[in-house]
Parts: C-alpha cells; structure tokens; sequence
C-alpha cells in the first residue's frame, strides 16, 4: 500500500491552507482507526467475545459449619464449609456459569506420607460433591486429581528417599478418581503431572462403568511461583518440601508441552489444559492450533492475587484488568478458563447485557 502525502495546496485559499499546513492530511487508503471510530463499530469487528460459557470457577472447602473464612493472599476468595460451597453452587447456577472446580484444605491432622485421605469416600470433595449434585444437579463439577493437599509433604505424589514416585502414584491417583466418580463427579482432572496418569485414570473410569466422566487432563502444567497463595489456600505452602521441578515442567520449554498434549490425547483426555495462564498463551496458542482439541488454561492463584491486589490499592481498575485478561485467553485460543474471577466477571457480563 502506497503512503502519499497531500497534493500542493492553492495560494488564493490562505485559510485552508494555514489549517492544512498545521495538519497536512496523510493519503491513506487505509485507516485502521475507522474501525474503531465508536462503540457500535468496535462491536461490530470484535473479533472475540468473553461469555460466561467460557468459566470455570475453581472454590475451596473446608470442614465446619457455616462458615466463609477468607483467605489473605486471594483477596476476595474465601475457603467455604460444604453447605456454603452449596450457596456458591447456587450462585454459579444463576450466573450460567457451567462448571464448579472442587479443592479442599484437609485438616493437618488428617494429612500423611500416603496421602490416605485422598482414597476416603467421605472427604470433603465427596461431601461437596454430594451436597452439590443433590440441589444442583445440571451443574458440572470438576475434580482435581493429585496428593497435595492430603500429604504432610505437600507433593502431588508419594515419595521415597526424596524421589517423588511414579507408577506408585498413579496406582493411588486411580483410586482417588474412582472415589471422586463414584461421588457423582463429572470432569476429572489430573493436576499430578505423573506420566501415563491419563491412560490409566481412563482405563480405570470405563473399567468401574464410568463411560461418561470426562477426563480434562493437566497435560502442559508447569512448575511455577504463580501457585503461591492456592498452597496457602489448601495449606501445603508451608508443609512443602523442596519443589516440583521433578514432574511439572520447566518454564523454560515450549515444544516439551506440545508432547505433554499428545501423550494426554492418545491416552484419552477428552479436554486438555495449560497452567498457568497469562504467562504461558503462547503455549496455549500452539496447542489450540497444533490439536484442535478443548482446550483450557487455567489463571492461577497467583495471576489472581497480582490483579486483586493491584486493583485492591488503586494502582490499576481491577475489573476491566480482570476482563481484559480474561479475553486474552480467549484470543489465545483458549475455549475455557478456570479462574478464580469466574463469579465477578460472569456478573460484569451479565449487567452488560
Ligand atoms: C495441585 C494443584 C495446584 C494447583 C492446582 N492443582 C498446585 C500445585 O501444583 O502446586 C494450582 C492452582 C492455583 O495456583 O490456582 N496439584
């Protein structure tokens, strides 16, 4: 495209001309800013669009009575006894928000090497899912799949001599499936990063006659500082011995995450996710494009805690920050986002109609 600038401008029109002069008008073809000349038109060519189709709202339970206790480092996330994930069930419902993420804080005294409690059918993940699927059953619920917030340890899997094992795991993660599908849960997802979790989670499931539940699979999960405050929420941050780096992956690869996906599709995930989010839409990019497969990324903890708190002090509009970056997963390709903003931003767009 050819940029010509304005023709010589007549001597006899001196006003015209002064003005001209101060502004002398570029001969463009194109002007992109057309496009954005006004709100109606900016609809009219937007290219992606935020629903609240798109969320997935992550809570975390607590064992008690009534009770909403806030959490420091999540400002505005509160760990919620059973009967008040119901009432958030119940809100999630009335905004369309199509699906519900379970985690619990188990109490320390409940937590050991093996993760035991995981394998118990009354945990508070079945209560919840239970309660849950008792009042609202058309709300999906979603399970995570790994140790964590079971082990004295905090790590996603059992542990010998300080190596995090694999297959051992996996043989423990399938039963803790089994116990969640047999709750009534319908997406089970394994956050673990152990290898060959997917195919066998899959096997187990159809084996027990559990056809329908879904598997959404961590597959490129990377070892992060962006899950900070969700430790403090489940409380491992402090149990947490050394780091993950042996099984989620270094943020450092990007091919690494394409053979995570495809490992994760043969082995039968219905739906794949990339975690974190913000920091990682390229990964999220290349997998949409790459397989054309449900694909999810979820915003975590920490992503959430920098904008809460920026918006909390003033020093940006948290809301149009959280919208904003909410539709950058969109862009990204992103089919869902799991994100703690998921009731705020499903009002914001409800109230816009
Ligand atoms: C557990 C798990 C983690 C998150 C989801 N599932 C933490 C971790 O791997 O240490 C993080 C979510 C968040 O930070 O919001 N395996």
């Amino acid at each position: 495209m050819a940029i010509k600038f304005g023709r010589p401008i007549e001597m006899r029109d001196a006003p015209r001309r002064q003005a001209a002069l101060a502004s002398p008008p570029l001969d463009l073809a194109t002007r992109l800013r057309r496009n954005r000349k006004a709100e109606w038109a900016r609809r009219l060519v937007r290219e992606n669009v935020l629903t609240t189709d798109d969320l997935i709202w992550p809570i975390f339970v607590v064992d008690g009575h009534q009770g909403r206790t806030p959490i420091a480092s999540m400002p505005g996330v509160d760990r919620l006894t059973v009967d008040q994930a119901v009432r958030d069930a119940e809100r999630a419902m009335k905004l369309d928000i199509p699906c519900i993420a379970l985690f619990p804080y188990t109490d320390p005294s409940l937590r050991d090497e093996q993760g035991s409690e995981a394998l118990n059918p009354d945990n508070l993940v079945c209560q919840s899912v239970r309660a849950i699927k008792k009042e609202f059953p058309d709300l999906g619920l979603l399970c995570d799949v790994a140790l964590d917030p079971f082990t004295s340890h905090g790590h996603d899997g059992l542990i010998e001599d300080g190596r995090i094992l694999n297959d051992e795991t996996v043989a423990v993660l399938v039963r803790q499936a089994l116990v969640q599908a047999e709750a009534g849960c319908d997406i089970i997802a394994p956050s673990d990063m152990m290898d060959g979790r997917v195919g066998a989670l899959r096997a187990a499931l159809d084996g027990a006659g559990f056809l329908d539940v879904q598997i959404m699979s961590y597959a490129a999960k990377y070892a992060s500082a962006f899950y900070g405050p969700f430790r403090d929420a489940i409380g491992s941050a402090k149990t947490l011995t050394g780091d993950k780096r042996t099984y989620q992956m270094d943020s450092a690869n990007s091919d690494e995450a394409l053979r995570e996906v495809e490992l994760d599709i043969a082995e039968g995930a219905d739906m794949v996710m990339v975690k974190p989010g913000m920091p990682y839409l390229d990964i999220v990019r290349r997998v949409k494009d790459t397989f054309a497969i449900p694909t999810f990324a979820y915003q975590v903890s920490g992503e959430y805690a920098m904008i809460a708190a920026a918006g909390g002090h003033g020093w940006i509009d948290g809301d149009r920050a959280m919208m904003e970056s909410l539709l950058a997963f969109k862009r990204a390709g992103a089919d869902g986002i799991l994100t703690y903003f998921a009731p705020k931003a499903a009002e914001r767009i409800k109230a816009q109609g």
